[in-house]
């Protein structure tokens, strides 16, 4: 689904002394099909701008297309339904949400809601309980007496049990163990191939954005900082550290080579140790083949 931002600003609890403007006329486009990572330090307004992506947020002034659907500030919004059936969000800390008495009625909640026949249910229940990596066991079970990382998990599964044609991730990795983290965004990054979904990524590691995405939007301060590729974006260190954002460590090390010695590594997803490998055999002078 194509999403495009027109001269977007939100405001939070305008005309009161609360009020604070968490976006300033942001405008940009999000091709269909793409994997989209925002960054942005802490208040940025990164979770202000998503939640605008299924209406949970109305734009204050401007206007945002999704596909056919257009919301747009002043104007109510007729298509949320459709919307919501569309656009699925894994909050930050989603396992907070999880509420039915057994982890198959929580998984089966939101396509109960939108009237998808049970037996569609059943079958997406199994396909998101095998996606994410639970055993079929647990359906029968509380969701409380899970793990921390089940219940992530199963909060995960009721977003994919919607069928979603975009799927938008605040966070999904935040309190997880370094492998869960690795398991989890291995498993959205599957889905986003497999099902040809496009995919928003919103993330404090540098080195997921540069793993997952093939679009980087960054903001800082409620506004749009600067757009690009991982490789483009990356590699603009002064630009970066201005906002309080690092660079991942490879592209620091792509950087060090070019700046030492003048040689420039194609970046293909190397690891560090292959990169210096790389770099010592041309700095020896040597070929490519060996
Ligand atoms: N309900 C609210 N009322 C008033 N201000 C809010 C509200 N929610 C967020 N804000 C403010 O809006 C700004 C943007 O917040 P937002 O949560 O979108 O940032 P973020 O980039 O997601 O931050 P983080 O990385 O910490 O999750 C912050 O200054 C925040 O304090
Ligand atoms: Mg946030």
């Amino acid at each position: 689904m194509h999403i495009s931002f027109e001269h977007v600003s939100y405001t939070y609890q305008p005309n009161s002394p609360f009020e604070h403007k968490a976006l300033n006329d942001m405008t940009f486009s999000i091709e269909s099909g793409s994997f989209v990572a925002v960054i942005g330090h802490t208040g940025s307004g990164k979770s202000t701008l998503i939640q605008h992506l299924n209406g949970l947020l109305q734009p204050t002034e401007g206007k945002i297309h999704l596909g056919d659907y257009t919301i747009e500030a002043g104007v109510k919004n007729k298509h949320l339904r459709e919307l919501r059936e569309n656009v699925g969000v894994v909050f930050q800390y989603p396992e907070h949400q999880l509420f039915e008495e057994t982890v198959a009625k929580d998984i089966a909640f939101g396509p109960q809601n939108f009237g998808v026949p049970q037996e569609e249910i059943e079958r997406r229940t199994k396909a998101a309980v095998k996606a994410t990596k639970l055993p079929e066991d647990l359906l029968d079970r509380s969701p409380f007496d899970l793990s921390g990382g089940q219940m992530r998990r199963v909060a995960i599964s009721g977003v994919l049990a919607m069928d979603p044609k975009v799927l938008v991730l605040d966070e999904p990795t935040a309190g997880l163990d370094p492998s869960g983290q690795k398991e989890v965004m291995d498993m959205f990054y599957d889905l986003h191939h497999e099902k040809g979904l496009t995919t928003i990524l919103v993330t404090h590691s540098m080195e997921d954005a540069l793993a997952y995405a093939d679009y980087i939007l960054i903001m800082n301060h409620g506004e749009l900082y600067k757009e690009g590729t991982p490789l483009d974006i990356f590699r603009q260190k002064e630009d970066l550290e201005q906002v309080q954002l690092d660079v991942p460590e490879v592209i620091a090390f792509l950087s060090k080579a070019e700046k030492e010695y003048g040689i420039n590594l194609e970046y293909k997803g190397q690891t560090i140790a292959e990169l210096a490998k790389e770099l010592a055999r041309k700095v020896r002078g040597g070929s490519d083949h060996e």
